[in-house]
């Protein structure tokens, strides 16, 4: 298929920006400025689409505010990813009733990945009608025109065709910070792991050309920022959708040629595509490209691990393991770990707690599996009781919370190039290492968006302590 096919032609983003406009003009006439809450569940992907959001809506001139009742639109960018994350969103669209009720005027909108999927939608339409406009992932850049139609019509507007994916450029983006920013390198998912929703949510994968990305990312260091993360559900089969032959690694020499200050981090990283060639890369570029590695196992077992769809084995994703240490000694490794999946037996869980041993990631992201509808899980036999998944849950929290704990000790006395990442009102300080783990500072010291370094004093099974060096 061309590319050109793939990617939404210039004129029609041009016509939503020219929407911008009509809609900006359309506020005008009202008594005050017109205000928006943006509220964001789920991935890093969603935090990203909703700059762009917040974008459009501050170029069609709405301010924001944190406060339900001071918003004149209240849009809530969802995630499906587990029930209890769509459990959520359901409460609080639910609770906006009241809201709505005391100003009818109010617009609320619900977008995102959950209204991709058809039951969502219809159950929005039947049981919330005080929701005005629902659209999902794949209509995301024509937001101006699908809020006029609902500003001028005052009917509800429900926009969730499922496009297979196409790439937007050229939309505004507000970013939340000015020293760090995600960049998108490719949507959606190919994989369809047998448990997970996103490859129905987001579309088929496909890449933004190499050239719109390092343009971004120059403007990016050009401005002052200096941690760049890349964002894909699978970064390493970036390119592979593209007319040029490119790939994740020629993307990432692109990337750390460019001149300034910064680095790079990226995820997520997906094991059956990893390989030795991106960490000769990351070996090559030590200043610019982050030592750290997110790489989500999901299991230990080579059974389970195909009944997930996965694409590799225990013996397999070990070997990527050594080969990243073997290149890149210092590594920060984290991963994602399923519990519970259907079928898995108690032998089958004892193989992942080998294996996180083995490993010895410093942070793991653990969730109990969650049967998504429409996935192939969903019918898989799922005979182990969840109080049984539940202990195995725990007993994986607390043999990787001792792990964590060493990890972290292994820090203590050395000195990292830190970035300062967030100080909050009371002049609490952290700062981020090169491997991404989170140091807690001194009060008042240093500057938002300031490489520092950093002696490491003292660590916990969280994170770490430490004192800048003058
Ligand atoms: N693309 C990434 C993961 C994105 S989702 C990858 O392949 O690694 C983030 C994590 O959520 C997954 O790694 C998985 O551990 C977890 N997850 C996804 N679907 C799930 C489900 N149905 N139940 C429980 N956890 C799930
Ligand atoms: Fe989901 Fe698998 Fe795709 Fe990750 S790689 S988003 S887990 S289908
Ligand atoms: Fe959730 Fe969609 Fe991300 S389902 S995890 S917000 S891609």
């Amino acid at each position: 298929m061309s590319r050109n096919t793939k990617q939404v032609p210039k004129e029609e983003i041009i016509k939503q920006l020219e929407t911008c406009d009509i809609v900006r003009q359309l506020l005008a006439k009202k008594p005050k400025e017109r205000k928006a809450l943006v509220d964001t569940y789920g991935c890093q992907q969603n935090e990203a689409d909703s700059e762009q959001i917040c974008g459009m809506l501050s170029q069609m001139g709405y301010g924001f505010t944190d406060n339900v009742e001071e918003a004149d639109l209240v849009l809530l960018n969802t995630c499906a990813i587990r029930e209890h994350a769509e459990q959520r969103v359901f409460g609080n669209v639910g609770a906006l009733v009241h809201s709505k009720r005391r100003n009818k005027d109010k617009i609320i909108c619900v977008c995102g990945c959950m209204p991709q999927q058809e039951y969502v939608t219809e159950k929005i339409k039947r049981s919330y009608p005080h929701v005005d406009l629902v659209f999902g992932t794949h209509k995301l850049w024509q937001f101006p025109s699908l809020l006029l139609s609902v500003l001028q019509n005052k009917k509800r507007v429900f926009a969730i065709e499922d496009e297979g994916g196409r790439v937007a450029e050229g939309l505004p983006v507000l970013r939340k910070f000015s020293y760090k920013a995600s960049v998108p390198i490719v949507n959606g998912c190919n994989n369809f792991c047998t448990y997970c929703i996103v490859p129905y949510v987001r579309g088929r994968e496909r890449s933004r050309e190499i050239e719109d990305i390092v343009r971004e990312v120059k403007d990016l260091v050009n401005g002052g920022c200096r941690e760049i993360t890349l964002l894909g559900q699978n970064v390493n089969s970036y390119g592979k959708d593209l007319e040029k032959a490119k790939d994740f690694s020629d993307l990432l020499i692109a990337l750390a040629q460019l001149d300034g200050d910064f680095l790079i981090r990226f995820m997520t990283s997906h094991p059956k595509d990893a390989s030795d060639k991106l960490f000769a890369v990351m070996e090559q570029y030590p200043n610019k490209i982050a030592p750290q590695l997110h790489l989500p196992v999901q299991s230990g077992s080579t059974r389970v691990l195909t009944a997930m769809n996965r694409g590799y084995t225990r013996e397999k994703y070990l070997e990527l393991i050594r080969q990243v240490r073997a290149r890149i000694p210092d590594i920060t490794l984290t991963s994602d770990i399923i519990v519970g999946f259907p079928g898995e037996t108690q032998e089958e869980f004892e193989e992942t707690l080998s294996l996180i041993e083995l490993v010895e990631f410093e942070a793991l992201f653990t969730f109990v599996f969650s049967a998504r509808k429409g996935t192939p899980a969903e019918h898989f036999e799922d005979p182990m009781p969840i109080v049984q998944k539940k202990e195995n849950f725990q007993r994986l929290l607390d043999v990787q919370n001792e792990i964590s704990e060493r990890k972290h000790a292994e820090y203590i006395g050395k000195t990292l190039r830190c970035l300062v990442d967030q100080i909050d009102e009371k002049g609490n300080v952290i700062a981020r290492t090169p491997g991404g783990r989170r140091v807690h500072l001194e009060k008042d010291c240093g500057k938002l968006g300031e490489f520092v370094d950093v002696s490491i004093t003292n660590a916990s099974k969280w994170s770490l302590f430490g004192v800048i060096q003058k």
